[in-house]
């Protein structure tokens, strides 16, 4: 293991991850506070901690911009806040770090518990979600393209026996670009460009942006299709709530309602984390806000075909809920600091996903924590930069649009052509192509030591 890598640290220069901790981190903390102070009707003591709270936030958003140093949990706040351990026990072995110089994975995750436990730590705001409020309206503001998903997955019922694998592939790519729509990105992106992305056409338009395309080998993993009435569990390690968790649920109705599936597992985080990733909480709200009548415009609009497409796919989740073929779970694991190496045998986490018979790890940064978030060639193979999860009988696959430096796995030579063509673009630095969401990998481990 001397010969890895270094991780990509917040100092790298020209790297998209210095960029992020100077300008996207304070942005986040500030749409914290804007959001926050929104909340209004509250009671005196609700409302004098909401203040104490906005100061916090304040004073977190300059120790970024001033570059402070990343300290300790406090005493009280691991107690209060039940912080994991591991949090100070990691920094502890890092050893001095300051916001812009300090390890990029690290210095994120620490970020989202510091911003939790100025919640936690107050009575009235314990439970609260700071980011619910963006996670619905975007998801709100995405009801084209969720009506339409649900139109046509409305219209291929009882039809599911044909052309099997075609459509296999189609919900890959559904729930492949449905991670372009990460809320964090908000901070560079147009809205206008995240709805572009949902629609079908530009979806076919966005495969030649597929660099390595595993699917084939997960629908031969799966039994091609096969076996209909299979006992097989497929693993869902979520994302974003949102436009992604809905394409991720078709994705698993998709599974069921064909056979190729009996049991779906997704896993939720614990606690508001990266903007707009899912928890249990977020999964029964988005369930909830397609069978609401006042939730989407369509319902005021008397559009009818788009409310029955609805009713028809929320229905068939909530059936596949109740039946326990749908199951939505969270460990804390999840939002630690730790990366996905440290999935092996006896691990509490790698003792469940065992079982499975497809981990499908969805999104950006899960992709940085398979990699370990090592500053790898572009070109290592994807399953030496898995480390230990390509050799323990795991079946994984990674759905990931690129918004980080790291990727793996590119023939000779395909970086090097982004990079000049991101540049003739107009664009600064030719490598952040790979940190702008238009491109996206599809890889697969069968888990098998070479
Ligand atoms: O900020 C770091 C980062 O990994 C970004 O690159 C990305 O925008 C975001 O966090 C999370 O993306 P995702 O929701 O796809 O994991
Ligand atoms: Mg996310």
């Amino acid at each position: 293991s001397s010969s890895l890598p270094p991780k990509f640290q917040t100092s790298d220069a020209n790297s998209f991850g210095q960029y992020t901790a100077e300008k996207r981190w304070p942005i986040i903390v500030q749409n914290c506070i804007d959001d926050f102070s929104a909340e209004t009707g509250l009671s005196p003591s609700a409302l004098a901690q909401q203040q104490h709270i906005l100061d916090e936030l304040e004073k977190l958003k300059r120790e970024i911009q001033e570059d402070g140093e990343l300290r300790p949990f406090t005493k009280e706040e691991m107690e209060l806040s039940k912080v994991p351990k591991v949090f100070n026990e990691r920094g502890e072995e890092l050893g001095k770090q300051t916001w812009v110089n300090g390890e990029w994975l690290y210095c994120e995750v620490y970020l989202y518990r510091r911003i939790l436990v100025l919640f936690r730590q107050n009575e009235a705001w314990r439970d609260y979600d700071v980011f619910e409020s963006v996670k619905r309206e975007t998801f709100r503001q995405s009801e084209h393209g969720v009506v339409e998903l649900a139109k046509w997955y409305q219209s291929l019922s009882g039809q599911m026996g044909s052309e099997l694998e075609a459509l296999f592939q189609e919900f890959v790519e559904i729930s492949l670009w449905g991670n372009a729509t990460d809320l964090s990105l908000l901070t560079n992106v147009t809205l206008e460009e995240i709805q572009s992305i949902q629609g079908a056409s530009v979806r076919s338009d966005s495969q030649e942006r597929i660099l390595i395309n595993d699917t084939s080998l997960v629908w031969q993993a799966l039994g091609a299709g096969k076996v209909r009435d299979s006992k097989q569990r497929v693993d869902f390690v979520l994302d974003n709530s949102g436009f992604e968790l809905y394409a991720d649920l078709l994705f698993s109705l998709f599974l069921l309602d064909s056979g190729m599936a009996g049991t779906c597992v997704l896993h939720a985080k614990d606690s508001p984390y990266m903007v707009s990733d899912t928890m249990v909480k977020d999964y029964h709200q988005l369930t909830g806000d397609l069978h609401d009548r006042s939730f989407f415009s369509c319902d005021s609009g008397k559009d009818t075909a788009a409310r029955s497409a609805l009713d028809f796919v929320s229905e068939r989740i909530s059936s596949a809920f109740s039946k326990g073929q749908l199951v939505v779970k969270e460990h804390p694991f999840w939002t630690e600091p730790g990366d996905f190496w440290e999935l092996v045998p006896g691990h509490p986490v790698f003792e469940d996903l065992k079982d499975s018979d497809l981990v499908i790890f969805k999104g950006d940064f899960n992709y940085r924590k398979l990699t370990g978030d090592l500053r790898w060639p572009r070109s290592t193979p994807y399953r030496k930069a898995i480390g230990p999860l390509a050799q323990h009988g795991l079946r994984s696959l990674s759905l990931r649009t690129a918004k980080s430096d790291v990727i793996v796995g590119l023939a000779e030579g395909v970086d090097e052509k982004l990079c000049a063509e991101w540049e003739a673009k107009g664009n600064e630095h030719g490598s952040w192509w790979a940190s702008s969401g238009k491109w996206a990998v599809i890889c697969y481990s069968d888990g098998k030591p070479l």
